[in-house]
């Protein structure tokens, strides 16, 4: 068993807490009213506490016989901490022989209530972060949705210690709710290569759902910014970009790489629709192929990308029609002077 190590509190908050909890304990443990009180206060607890029974007890029978296996909890980032700490005091539950689930609080009940708070007393801003972004707004996905607590690494497909989910973890996780993104996704050579997971873009526990700016070019920048990948100073990126993108992804949108690289799935309401995660740029000799096969035609790296060269949406750049072949036509030739990467010196 490891060691409670405190490096996510601070010890004064933590005292503080101790304080508070030992009136909160006092008081309330007359009674199971008083006692859920408790337990919601979020104060931890200790084995010799009313109506607790300890870790041990609890995996008597949590164990994979007769009740769900929680063994691996005394292998796990939280085997410091008891069960109790989180499921309050299992007396009545013991007693009851665990019938049915009976006499235990189950905080995975209350996913968008109960859960973070019991979390935040010592997660407190991943917790705070995570109350910001849309999983929590629209009530989509709770802490308990990605991790398992009872788990080693705390992540539901992770490998034994702690060892960072692979792509196939993350695709597997994030795929459950987001197939387009992730089979794209599975196609990029971000993916294929092995280079980058959802979360080398995507951190769940901040507001933006970001790990850096896409507006400013930081997101790609941490890796495309270097030596290796060719991009490392602004006069690369401008000849990269074209003559007409003149380096500004946070003013104008000229050279931002998710504009062209990341093009919404559809034509309407671009703001909410996907965006494309293969990364690949989309021509617009595609666009015009489409409209003359009759379909409806797709948003392509100049033409339907929100602000950018789209009649519809009118942004910076010269607009033009996505549903003109003409119009495609012409930007097709403006498109075939971008993409040089320039050549990597040698100094
Ligand atoms: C005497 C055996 C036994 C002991 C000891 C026991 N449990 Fe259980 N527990 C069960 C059984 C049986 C279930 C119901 C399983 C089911 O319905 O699949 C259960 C269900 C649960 C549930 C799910 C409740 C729900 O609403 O779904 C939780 C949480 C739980 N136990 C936690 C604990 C904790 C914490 C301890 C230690 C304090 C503990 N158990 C000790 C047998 C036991
Ligand atoms: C850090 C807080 C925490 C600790 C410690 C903890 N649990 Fe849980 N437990 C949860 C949360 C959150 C859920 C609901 C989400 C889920 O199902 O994982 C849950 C759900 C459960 C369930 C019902 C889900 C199922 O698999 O049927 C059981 C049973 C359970 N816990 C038993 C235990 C036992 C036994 C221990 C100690 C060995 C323990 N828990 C320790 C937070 C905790
Ligand atoms: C009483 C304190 C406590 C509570 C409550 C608690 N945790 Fe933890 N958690 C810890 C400690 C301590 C660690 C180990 C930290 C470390 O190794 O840096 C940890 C580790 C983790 C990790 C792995 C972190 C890493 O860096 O590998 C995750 C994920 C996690 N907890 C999620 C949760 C979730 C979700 C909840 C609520 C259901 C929760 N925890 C509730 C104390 C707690
Ligand atoms: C949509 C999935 C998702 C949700 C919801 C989520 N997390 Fe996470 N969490 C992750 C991923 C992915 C990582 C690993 C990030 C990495 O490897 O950099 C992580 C990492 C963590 C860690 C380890 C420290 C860190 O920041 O890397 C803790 C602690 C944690 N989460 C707690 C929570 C708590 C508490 C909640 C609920 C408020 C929560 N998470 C909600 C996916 C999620
Ligand atoms: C249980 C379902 C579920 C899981 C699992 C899930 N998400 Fe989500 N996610 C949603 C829902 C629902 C939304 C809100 C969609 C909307 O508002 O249109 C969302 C929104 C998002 C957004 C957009 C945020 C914004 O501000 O608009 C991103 C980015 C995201 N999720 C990434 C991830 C990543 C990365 C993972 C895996 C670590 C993940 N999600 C796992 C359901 C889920
Ligand atoms: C975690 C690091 C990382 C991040 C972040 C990242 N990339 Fe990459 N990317 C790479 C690496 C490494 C390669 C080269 C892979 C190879 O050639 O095997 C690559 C390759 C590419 C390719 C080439 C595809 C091909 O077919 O050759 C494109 C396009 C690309 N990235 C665009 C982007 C964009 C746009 C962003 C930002 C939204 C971004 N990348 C963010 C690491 C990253
Ligand atoms: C190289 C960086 C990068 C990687 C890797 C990445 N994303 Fe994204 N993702 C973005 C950017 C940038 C946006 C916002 C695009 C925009 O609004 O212009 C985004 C947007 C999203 C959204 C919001 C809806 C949308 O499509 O705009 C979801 C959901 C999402 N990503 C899920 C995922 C999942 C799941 C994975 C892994 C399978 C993943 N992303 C991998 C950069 C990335
Ligand atoms: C004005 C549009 C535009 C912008 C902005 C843009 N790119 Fe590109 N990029 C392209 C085009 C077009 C190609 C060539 C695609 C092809 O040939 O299939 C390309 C190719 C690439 C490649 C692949 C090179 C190869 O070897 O195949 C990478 C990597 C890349 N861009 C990264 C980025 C990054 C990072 C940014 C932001 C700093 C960015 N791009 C900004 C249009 C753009």
């Amino acid at each position: 068993m490891q060691s409670l190590k405190l490096t996510r509190q601070d010890t004064w908050q933590a005292t503080a807490r101790l304080n508070k909890c030992f009136l909160i304990k006092t008081i309330n443990a007359l009674s199971v009213a008083g006692m859920l009180v408790t337990l919601l206060s979020g104060c931890p607890q200790n084995a010799a506490a009313p109506g607790r029974v300890g870790t041990p007890t609890c995996l008597a029978c949590h164990d994979g016989r007769s009740a769900p296996d929680k063994r691996e909890f005394l292998d796990g980032v939280h085997a410091a901490i008891d069960c109790e700490d989180c499921h309050g005091p299992g007396l009545g539950h013991v007693r009851a022989g665990g019938r049915g689930g009976l006499l235990i609080a189950n905080p995975g009940e209350s996913p968008f209530g109960h859960t973070p708070a019991l979390c935040s007393q010592c997660h407190e801003a991943e917790v705070a972060g995570h109350a910001l972004t849309a999983h929590a707004g629209a009530k989509a996905a709770s802490c308990n949705t990605c991790h398992d607590v009872h788990k080693t690494g705390a992540m539901p497909f992770s490998t034994p210690n702690k060892t960072p989910l692979g792509n196939a973890g993350y695709q597997k996780l994030c795929g459950e709710c987001h197939e387009t993104q992730t089979e794209q996704f599975a196609l990029s050579v971000h993916a294929t290569s092995n280079v980058a997971t959802c979360a080398a873009c995507h951190n769940p526990h901040l507001e933006t759902t970001f790990t850096a700016p896409p507006e400013n070019n930081q997101l790609c920048q941490q890796c495309h910014g270097g030596f290796f990948l060719g991009l490392d100073t602004e006069e690369a990126v401008d000849i990269h970009t074209g003559d007409f993108h003149p380096v500004d992804p946070a003013g104008t949108g000229a050279s931002r790489c998710v504009s062209c690289h990341m093009v919404p799935l559809r034509a309407n309401n671009q703001a909410r629709s996907p965006h494309d995660h293969t990364f690949n740029t989309v021509a617009p000799s595609d666009t015009a192929a489409m409209i003359a096969a009759g379909l409806a035609p797709h948003p392509n790296s100049c033409a339907g990308t929100l602000g950018c060269h789209d009649a519809g949406t009118p942004g910076s750049g010269e607009p033009f029609d996505l549903n003109s072949i003409a119009d495609n036509e012409t930007l097709q030739a403006l498109y075939e002077q971008i993409g040089l990467i320039p050549e990597k010196e040698f100094q």
